[in-house]
């Protein structure tokens, strides 16, 4: 009985111990605030169902069901972006923090943060080395239930890693970035999530990027690469029927967000390559004449049967695009490729830039 006794109270104290010990190494920002959700964020919902051409911006993608299901998609056959990455990754990771020295990482859109151990296994060794230098991390991502979960879990596997979480947009989190731990920063954006904007919003991010980092700063990035349809078209329409659940998804979360009345079965998923744009293109196919209602937003819109709402692009690169891509700067900090990584398909380029003052 008295064994039992202190066994549990001893667990208790473990406990209490670790999770004042968690706390003590996380901050977590929202940057979007409860009560503005619905006025803030639905403007661009209006904008883009009104246009004669349907849209839908995808971060609407990611509730805590749309994150759940973006992690299964990462795990499909098919779905040859995340494994080839996440090779890469582990092949490379020492020799990227060798080059970087110490550094504080940024990730935008880090989602389960699954990929990015091993580049955090790389600097905790550095850290473990040269205890003066810190080993910390600022997760960004619009999804603060993923971004939540994962912190945690993080925070129980590096028990020296110092954790900054910021709940809001790449924008909002590379404006909120607190000051840096460590002499330099590396903003990490993996995942071919570059490859959801469009050569503008691609333009408007870099020049964010470029402001955010100072001379000598790096910035990471992960690439998918140009390759055949038919591998292409498989990883977006794969045979279980995930990716559709997560497309068909988002109209779930706006139902929820924006008290709308989206009939999920009157929705299908559609996703093709387009050859002369480089890009996957994902859109909701309307199976009927229906008109919907998105009460918060005072907005009701017609759907002609086989009209398509366009929910997302994923472009696929050239390596021989990168400086073209990462410049021209408008200011007089540019990002110059340092060196790049890629896997024996040539199907996924990670490449290590820094930012130099010209
Ligand atoms: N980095 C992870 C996840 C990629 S999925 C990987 O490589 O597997 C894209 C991630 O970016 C998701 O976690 C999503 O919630 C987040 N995201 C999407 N749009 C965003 C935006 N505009 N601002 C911030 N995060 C965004
Ligand atoms: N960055 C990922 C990609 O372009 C995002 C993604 C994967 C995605 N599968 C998807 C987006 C399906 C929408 C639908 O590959």
């Amino acid at each position: 009985m008295s064994t039992s006794q202190s066994a549990s109270g001893s667990q208790l104290n473990f406990l209490t111990a670790s999770i004042a010990d968690l706390e003590s190494r996380l901050t977590l920002l929202n940057l979007q605030p409860r009560d503005q959700a619905n006025t803030v964020d639905g403007r661009d919902v209006v904008a883009g169902l009104k246009q004669t051409k349907k849209t839908l911006p995808p971060k609407y993608f990611y509730d805590d069901r749309g994150s759940e299901l973006f992690e299964q998609i990462c795990t499909l056959p098919e779905y040859y972006v995340t494994r080839t990455e996440a090779q890469i990754l582990q092949e490379a990771a020492s020799e990227i923090a060798q080059l970087t020295g110490s550094c504080e990482l940024v990730e935008l859109g880090s989602g389960s943060s699954t990929k990015t151990r091993f580049l955090l296994d790389a600097y905790r060794d550095q850290h473990c080395l040269d205890q003066t230098i810190p080993f910390a991390y600022a997760p960004i991502d619009v999804s603060g239930g993923i971004l939540k979960e994962s912190a945690i879990d993080l925070l129980r596997q590096y028990p020296s890693l110092q954790i900054r979480g910021l709940i809001g947009t790449y924008e909002q989190g590379l404006q909120n970035l607190p000051p840096a731990l460590a002499p330099h920063r590396m903003i990490c954006f993996l995942g071919s999530t570059l490859g959801n904007l469009n050569a503008k919003e691609c333009q408007q991010f870099f020049d964010q990027i470029r402001s955010a980092l100072q001379p000598g700063d790096y910035f990471l990035l992960g690439i998918d690469l140009q390759k055949s349809s038919q591998v292409l078209e498989a990883a977006y329409n794969d045979v279980q029927g995930v990716t559709a659940a997560f497309n068909l998804n988002m109209l779930r979360h706006l139902n929820w967000r924006f008290q709308a009345d989206f009939n999920l079965e009157q929705f299908e998923h559609f996703a093709f390559y387009n050859r002369r744009y480089q890009q996957i293109e994902m859109h909701l196919r309307s199976l009927c004449d229906q008109t919907v209602n998105l009460a918060a937003l005072d907005v009701s819109i017609s759907l002609a049967a086989g009209e398509t709402i366009h929910t997302e692009i994923s472009r696929k690169f050239d390596l021989e695009q990168l400086p073209l891509l990462l410049g021209p700067s408008s200011g007089p900090k540019w990002l110059k490729s340092r060196k790049i990584w890629t896997d024996s398909q040539k199907w996924f380029g990670l490449a290590l830039c820094q930012a130099v003052l010209e």
